[in-house]
């Protein structure tokens, strides 16, 4: 069974977390959560649940981001992927300039050490220079930076659709099989 480690840091977009904790599930992935306490806070403010609420379910164990002696903090525990959805400017900074001060920015560095995929959900607008040098610097290492940038190009008409559309890319880059949204067929400009 492959197992990923998901953090949801305190950038807005919790939606996307909780959609795809439940696209991994249902693709049978196992999955280690963290959420770090302005995650919880956008978690309950967008979504209105708790991170404990988000977790009872099979095949997810919820850890505390202050624990660094959880699993995902060493890189003998195996993971598949490491995916931050969302990742706040503040993680962002963290993890490029290798501080790994808690249990999401150190599951990160073991991705980085180990060289396991990582991807990185950044949600914010505008981007810092801070910021975009640190993407750029992490996407020179092969870490995937994929911003949570819906597409308009299937004219979505719910917020679902819009969140599927983020999540679908995420599924693509871990060669997990789904229905999340269209595929371009590259017939749509001639309909
Ligand atoms: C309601 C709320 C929304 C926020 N939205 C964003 C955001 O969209 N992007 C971002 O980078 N930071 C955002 N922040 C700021 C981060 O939460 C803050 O930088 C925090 O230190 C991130 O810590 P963490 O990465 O450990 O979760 C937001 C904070 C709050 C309280």
């Amino acid at each position: 069974m492959a197992k990923a480690v998901v953090a949801i840091t305190g950038a807005s977009g919790a939606q996307y977390a909780v959609r795809l904790v439940r696209a991994l599930l249902d693709a049978n992935w196992e999955i280690d959560l963290i959420v770090t306490n302005a995650g919880a806070i956008n978690l309950k403010l967008e979504c209105s649940i708790t991170p404990e609420e988000l977790a009872n379910i099979e095949g997810v164990t919820l850890h505390d981001n202050k624990n660094l002696a959880a699993r995902p903090a060493s890189g003998s525990a195996k993971f598949d992927a490491y995916i931050i959805c969302p990742t706040s400017g503040t993680t962002i900074g963290k993890i490029a300039a290798g501080i790994s001060d808690n249990l999401a920015t150190r599951s990160a560095l073991v991705a980085l050490k180990e060289g396991r995929k990582l991807i990185l959900v950044p949600r914010e607008t505008p981007f810092a220079t801070v910021h975009l040098e640190a993407m750029a610097k992490m996407s020179s290492w092969g870490v995937i930076i994929l911003p949570a940038s819906p597409g308009f190009y299937h004219n979505p008409t719910s917020i679902e659709e819009l969140i599927d559309f983020v999540v679908a890319r995420i599924l693509d880059q871990l060669d997990i099989e789904h229905k999340l949204g269209k595929r371009w067929d590259g017939t749509e400009i001639n309909r």
